[in-house]
């Protein structure tokens, strides 16, 4: 059966705006964005370079804060926390993927995943198990000791997201996830982000790709900053002309 997104709101913005000040011109990356996001919702944030979908996700994911505007990451306002508290927040409740997997070269790919686990209380025994766990989640029981340059892309990738759930954040957000990998194991990819969906986490992924917002059920389409659209992916005007009968491979 497909879940639906309960009611438990995960993200909660009011107002975001993030000015960056270069010399003495002003950028307006982020123009009052409101957003809410409930728990195992699988969103795609799309728009054109520059509308600001990279510095949402840094925002969302605590990586940077607004200049203006109020964030509640569940339930908590992330806005007036100070850098140890947040950092905190972010290793706690954020998961994060990048377009270039952002992987430890020296490390093997149970030690990469082991890396945020630091900061738990946990022993070297039990980070040792929850890493394997969740590599074998991803579908890399094979892998763990294998280092990065002796991984595919698409095996790195897997790495990058088990290295991001190991934690089991709130929320696991992508941005350009599929952006480094050919179209046969992006969809490999793709297919793990909706077996994660399905298994209930919440899922926003920035992406370029019609075909990979049609795996996500929420699409927001971002210019200039602003919000510019908002909706269920089967009601997407964009979506429905490029695949009025779904994407394949996508869940239905
Ligand atoms: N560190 C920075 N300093 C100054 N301006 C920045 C900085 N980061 C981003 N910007 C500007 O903010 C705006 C939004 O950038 P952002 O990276 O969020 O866009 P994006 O939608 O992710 O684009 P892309 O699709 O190309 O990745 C752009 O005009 C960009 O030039
Ligand atoms: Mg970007």
């Amino acid at each position: 059966m497909i879940p639906t997104a309960s009611d438990r709101c995960i993200i909660r913005l009011h107002g975001i705006e993030r000015i960056y000040r270069v010399g003495v011109e002003r950028i307006c990356a982020l123009d009052g964005v409101d957003l809410e996001v409930r728990e195992n919702e699988y969103v795609a944030i799309m728009g054109p370079s520059g509308s600001g979908k990279s510095t949402l996700m840094n925002v969302l994911g605590c990586l940077d804060r607004a200049t203006a505007g109020r964030y509640e990451l569940d339930g908590v306002d992330t806005t007036r926390m100070g850098d140890a508290s947040l950092a905190r927040v972010r290793n706690e409740r954020i998961g994060f993927v990048f377009q270039s997997f952002e992987l430890l070269g020296q490390m093997s790919a149970i030690k990469n995943v082991e890396m945020p686990l630091i900061y738990s209380r946990d022993g070297w025994w039990s980070r040792h198990r929850r890493a394997k766990a969740v590599l074998e989640r991803v579908g890399l029981a094979g892998r763990v000791k294998h280092r990065p340059n002796q991984l595919s892309g698409g095996e790195k990738q897997r790495v990058a997201i088990a290295r991001a759930l190991v934690c089991e954040p709130s929320i696991l957000l992508a941005d350009e996830p599929t952006g480094n990998l050919d179209t046969r194991t992006s969809e490999s990819i793709l297919g793990l982000f909706d077996q994660l969906h399905r298994e209930g986490q919440t899922i926003i992924i920035v992406t370029h790709e019609e075909s990979v917002a049609g795996h996500t059920r929420r699409i927001i389409r971002m210019r200039d900053g602003k919000i510019h659209s908002d909706m269920p992916a089967e009601q997407d005007p964009v979506q429905r002309t490029a695949f009025p009968n779904g994407v394949e491979g996508a869940p239905k």
